[in-house]
């Protein structure tokens, strides 16, 4: 499964490249909260897709999919991960596909078309990078960390916008990046370019298969307060395990 997954996420991120090139027309969901004709055209041609190779599984996309299955596989799909990035031509967005078996992620790829760099994982068998094995960073302080994070589209009136969390952990650590796109922050920490990513305020889409890809590379993912992760839980605490107890710390210190 994880080949075919593979090879739809490099087509749908052609598609998104081909968009990108030939123009993209812009909607408003809310007033920073954007969809594209790019997402609607990535997402039909991923279900189209799954449906033809998987005929019993479910699908559950961003862009309105809701299959229902016949057995207890559910694809959660994300056909652009950073759309507000995609938007600007900002190349740091992706196509995220990820696979539930019951409650159980079981495999997820994310795939950022203009770097092309293809994330891969299947429970039990490691973490790929365009077919190579990465692994979650060895750095054991908050103090050297660099970190990421992310802001819900309504910061504006939200009470819990996550801006005293991301200023405290500035404070603290080298750093905390706001790239825009998730599911690759996710894929960061698994390739130990990042050491730690949170966020509130998420899909299921979002993170189905990062959470797999951060875990499957040596790391750990669980809630911001470090309780077990759940993919329709809506948060998403994720390491390399070494500094996770302190940021999870960190986030329960401050008012969000
Ligand atoms: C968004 C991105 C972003 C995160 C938002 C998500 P979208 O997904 O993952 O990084 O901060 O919460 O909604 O809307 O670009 O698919
Ligand atoms: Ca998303
Ligand atoms: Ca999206």
């Amino acid at each position: 499964m994880i080949k075919r997954a593979i090879d739809i996420a490099l087509a749908a991120g052609e598609i998104l490249n081909e968009k990108l090139s030939s123009g993209v027309t812009v909607e408003h969901k809310g007033r920073i909260d954007l969809v594209t004709d790019a997402d609607r055209a990535a997402e039909e041609f991923i279900v189209q897709q799954l449906e033809r190779l998987f005929p019993r599984h479910g699908v559950l996309g961003e862009e309105g999919t809701q299959v229902e299955g016949s057995s207890d596989y559910l694809w959660v799909i994300d056909p652009v991960d950073g759309t507000t990035n995609f938007a600007h031509g900002f190349p740091y967005f992706a196509v995220s596909l990820g696979l539930l078996r019951g409650d159980d992620v079981v495999l997820g790829v994310v795939y950022n078309p203009q770097t092309k760099e293809c994330f891969a994982a299947e429970k039990g068998s490691g973490a790929l990078l365009n077919g190579r094995k990465i692994s979650v960073s060895a750095q054991s302080t908050l103090e050297q960390s660099l970190l990421a994070t992310g802001f819900p589209y309504n910061i504006d009136t939200a009470e819990e916008n996550n801006l005293a969390s991301f200023a405290r952990a500035n404070l603290i650590t080298q750093g905390v990046r706001s790239l825009g796109a998730a599911s690759l922050d996710l894929c960061q920490v698994a390739a130990g370019r990042l050491d730690a990513f949170w966020e509130r305020s998420l899909e299921p889409w979002d993170i189905a298969a990062g959470s797999i890809i951060v875990r499957e590379a040596g790391g750990k993912v669980t809630s911001c307060q470090g309780q077990t992760f759940r993919t329709f839980g809506r948060e998403i605490c994720a390491s390399n395990g070494l500094i996770h107890e302190g940021l999870v710390r960190l986030l329960s210190e401050v008012d969000r």
